[in-house]
């Protein structure tokens, strides 16, 4: 706490709090883009930041990515037995190792707690998809979803992420001619912090963070900038963003 007073980090998480109008912002030193031990960091402000808000039982939905991934990594059995993890939405064409089942599996098993995986595939045609909103397992799963009481998820430029997923030509030209440069959780944000394009598929959507008590974004490297800076415009006021220096010096001056 002394070393966050005298490197002024505090007084740079309470800037970056009211100007972009979130509950919390917690700040770790260095830029993720160029250290990835940094990356770690965040995972463990984002562990610390948990162990703090839960009480007792809850069910907590989080995303994909790699960020995500690296706070599962630093999750420990203190956090509590009781809890649930769930998927937040299908399957959006990530990697194994970057999608939401595969981190809610690590997630239970740090914790040693339970999990409930989505299977939701990618590119299925909208017939099929609507028969599989009507499988009771995942009817289930989506039950679970809009009730968790914790969010996790990560924010992404939109481009990377668009590329790093298998995204049709079609969706990718819509996402680079609307100009989106922000992501989070299959959503596409332009600068303006309007949604532009949405994967189709099923789980949380964004009018559902309003109503879950703790929501936790956590995203960090200078690159992210423009990506944070257009989510935090829809972001519901209940958010604690978990960043690093090198994207909230940015934050901080555009
Ligand atoms: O869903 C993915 C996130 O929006 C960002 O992913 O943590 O790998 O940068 P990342």
């Amino acid at each position: 706490a002394v070393m966050r007073e005298i490197s002024g980090i505090d007084k740079m998480e309470e800037r970056l709090r009211r100007k972009l109008g979130i509950q919390q912002v917690i700040i770790v030193a260095g830029n993720s883009d160029e250290s990835p031990w940094v990356k770690s960091e965040l995972g463990r402000a984002c562990a610390l930041c948990m162990k703090n808000s839960l009480q007792g039982k809850n069910i907590i939905a989080v995303t994909g990515g790699t960020t995500m991934a690296t706070v599962a990594e630093m999750l420990t059995p203190d956090l509590g037995k009781d809890l649930l993890f769930v998927p937040g939405r299908g399957g959006i064409g990530e990697d194994v190792q970057n999608q939401a089942n595969t981190i809610c599996a690590k997630m239970a098993e740090r914790t040693k707690s339970s999990h409930k995986v989505l299977y939701v595939p990618d590119q299925v045609s909208s017939e099929t998809y609507h028969m599989m909103l009507k499988e009771p397992h995942i009817k289930e799963v989506l039950g679970l979803i809009k009730s968790a009481s914790m969010v996790l998820h990560g924010v992404g430029d939109a481009m990377t992420m668009a590329q790093r997923r298998r995204t049709s030509a079609e969706d990718l030209r819509k996402i680079e001619e609307r100009q989106a440069v922000g992501e989070a959780f299959g959503y596409y944000f332009n600068e303006a912090g309007e949604v532009v394009h949405k994967v189709r598929t099923v789980g949380l959507q964004l009018d559902d963070l309003v109503k879950t008590g703790h929501v936790l974004a956590v995203a960090g490297g200078a690159s992210k900038e423009k990506a944070i800076r257009s989510y935090m415009k829809q972001a519901p006021k209940n958010t604690v963003l978990i960043t690093d220096e090198g994207a909230a010096t940015q934050l901080l001056q555009g």
